[in-house]
């Protein structure tokens, strides 16, 4: 009997994902809901930082939409989940953040070994000269343009991260938010790879009694820039809690009270680039 072994690997043109051996790939999600348990705390990761996204969403977008090697632009670094866990899956990563003693915290959370594939910018995302730096980084990478890029920005002003005024999380309303959601968006458009995907992770909030949709919202400044929706991923937000169960009871009291629904969900929208059409 023929070995399927031994046929050559049968790949996406974006990731290692060998599709002779799909029924072996029980481990990557295919379905738009995700639900996890706790979060992941192997690999270096760490609960450090509030507004972490959990490392499980990187492990799942990475292996699917990267190869081996390839770059990784995250441009809401944080505390660089995306740098870890592309440290952990042998891809490379290229990282902006606004502020400098996180980046300086992540750089030391990157064993010496893997330094020279990680890089670590300090700079405003929605700045020309963050892309005019990032496209420096990728060319001493070797790279023209980065392979997937990662979008985790603040919720709006749900969780302040600093008192730096080009902060999305100071942004003086939503719709300035989201004009600076979109420069970002802009950015990260000219700086991918066309035919390569991106995921912005969002979630909602509420307002004066009014749900503020961020996600949909966010999704569509997307699509103004270029980007193709691809996938509307739901997922649960029980992981990221600190402190669980300390306040449920006033949250449920205040549901019932205002009528409305606590949040249990985020979104993973992933979106695309479209690949460039051949000259007639
Ligand atoms: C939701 S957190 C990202 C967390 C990250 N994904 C992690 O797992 O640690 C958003 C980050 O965006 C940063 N930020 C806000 N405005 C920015 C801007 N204009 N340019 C770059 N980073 C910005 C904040 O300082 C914050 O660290």
């Amino acid at each position: 009997m023929a070995d399927q072994h031994q046929k050559p690997p049968k790949t996406p043109a974006y990731s290692d994902i060998n599709l002779n051996d799909w029924r072996n790939y029980g481990h990557i999600l295919t379905d738009s809901l995700w639900l996890f348990p706790a979060r992941a705390k192997t690999g270096g990761h760490q609960l450090e930082y509030h507004g972490n996204y959990i490392p499980q969403i990187a492990t799942q977008l990475f292996t699917r939409y990267t190869k081996a090697n390839e770059i990784v632009l995250d441009m809401f670094l944080g505390a660089g989940t995306s740098a870890l866990e592309a440290v952990n899956l042998g891809r490379r990563c290229v990282g902006v953040e606004l502020k400098p003693e996180l980046v300086t915290h992540v750089h030391g959370r990157i064993p010496e070994s893997a330094r020279a594939d990680i890089r670590l910018i300090t700079g405003d995302s929605a700045a020309p000269e963050t892309v005019s730096q990032v496209k420096e980084t990728l060319s001493t990478m070797g790279s023209e343009a980065a392979h997937f890029l990662m979008l985790h920005p603040p919720y709006a002003d749900i969780i302040k991260f600093s008192d730096l005024p080009n902060d999305l999380s100071n942004a003086p309303s939503v719709e300035a938010f989201l004009d600076a959601f979109e420069q970002v968006a802009r950015n990260g458009f000219e700086l991918l790879a066309p035919g390569r995907f991106a995921a912005v992770i969002i979630g909602d909030k509420y307002a004066n009694g009014e749900l503020q949709p961020l996600g949909f919202w966010c999704m569509e400044r997307m699509m103004r820039v270029g980007f193709k929706t691809k996938a509307i991923i739901v997922k649960d937000i029980q992981g990221n809690e600190k402190g669980k169960g300390r306040t449920t009871n006033l949250w449920r009291y205040r549901a019932l009270a205002g009528g409305y629904y606590i949040f249990k969900h985020e979104y993973i929208l992933l979106m695309f680039k479209p690949a460039r059409r051949a000259k007639r």
